[in-house]
């Protein structure tokens, strides 16, 4: 079996309201659509890698709320290691209330929950799993101190880190130096350089700057706009794959599992961020985050019909 790419993240619990339009202040929307589905940024991710064909271990926290077993059955028919997942007492999985608008934009509210307790401590119990990786795969919803320590064990035991900075929060800059790739889309990558991404001329210099800063290479994500990658060789910007988007909730999560699992493979940069986008593409076309992430052979005959 190839080596394993190492998901360090969160899972939850999405509750997902969508809707025509959102609601204003004081106003109540009354003809939602509700699901309840299974999400988090490191799970969705996970998720994606393994549908994508990945050898994908999560390392992660869940609560002991009544939603878990079918969370982890899911991980499961999905491909992933749960060896490493731990089960807390006395506290819930993560949740996060989405609500879906016009145009498949989401709206995001998440509360930790156990994601809260990976800590350093138990990022550094997984030392030998992160040394023997291919990939370590990380996110920015679970501790700040947890996302330091990963880079610091991949970065002395020489396993590459993908870095998809989700959501933006603070974050110590010099760390970027440990990051191979970091991925953002446009509110993150304004984040985290300062410079105003809107547009493919903005993401360019913004994922410039992100080199400068020390990432290796960064991937700017700019939704049906395509994705912008500055590399040692220079910037370039891959067109997206046009499809009507009902929901973009974990595409952008697609996008890293799936690029994670191309480059894996030893795909080029550049393919690896087409293998990305087509199953980005997929997964803006159905709804909730688990259940809208494609599968390996959906991504193959969407790309083979494009070609
Ligand atoms: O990226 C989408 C995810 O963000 C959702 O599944 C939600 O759980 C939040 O973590």
């Amino acid at each position: 079996m190839s080596k394993p790419i190492v998901v360090i993240g969160s899972s939850n619990i999405d509750f997902i309201m969508k809707m025509d339009h959102l609601p204003a202040r004081d106003e109540t929307v009354t003809d939602a659509v509700f699901m309840q589905t299974f999400g988090g940024k490191g799970a969705n991710q996970a998720v994606a890698a393994g549908r994508a064909g990945g050898n994908v271990i999560l390392v992660n926290c869940v609560g002991d709320d009544p939603y878990v077993e079918r969370m982890l059955a899911g991980f499961r028919e999905s491909g992933i290691n749960t060896d490493y997942i731990i089960r807390e007492t006395g506290i819930s999985s993560g949740t996060a209330l989405v609500m879906i608008g016009e145009g498949g934009h989401n709206y995001l509210s998440v509360s930790p929950g156990a994601n809260g307790l990976l800590t350093p401590e138990r990022v550094e119990a997984v030392r030998d799993l992160i040394a023997g990786a291919a990939y370590v795969l990380m996110q920015f919803e679970i501790p700040p101190a947890t996302i330091a320590r990963a880079l610091d064990i991949a970065a002395e035991v020489g396993t590459p880190v993908v870095w998809n900075y989700a959501p933006a929060n603070p974050f110590d800059i010099t760390q970027l130096k440990k990051v191979n790739i970091v991925v953002a889309n446009e509110v993150e990558a304004t984040a985290l350089t300062g410079i105003p991404v809107t547009d493919v001329a903005t993401a360019q210099t913004a994922a410039q700057k992100l080199r400068e800063l020390g990432a290796q290479t960064a991937i700017i994500t700019l939704g049906e706009t395509g994705s912008v990658v500055a590399t040692a060789d220079g910037v370039q910007h891959i067109p997206a794959f046009p499809v009507a988007a009902l929901d973009t909730t974990a595409a952008g999560d697609t996008y890293c599992g799936c690029l994670v699992v191309a480059l894996a493979e030893g795909q080029s940069l550049v393919e690896a961020v087409r293998f990305a986008s087509a199953g980005g593409a997929l997964c803006v076309q159905r709804m909730g985050a688990q259940p809208s992430i494609p599968w390996r052979v959906e991504i193959e005959m969407f790309l083979q019909k494009r070609l």
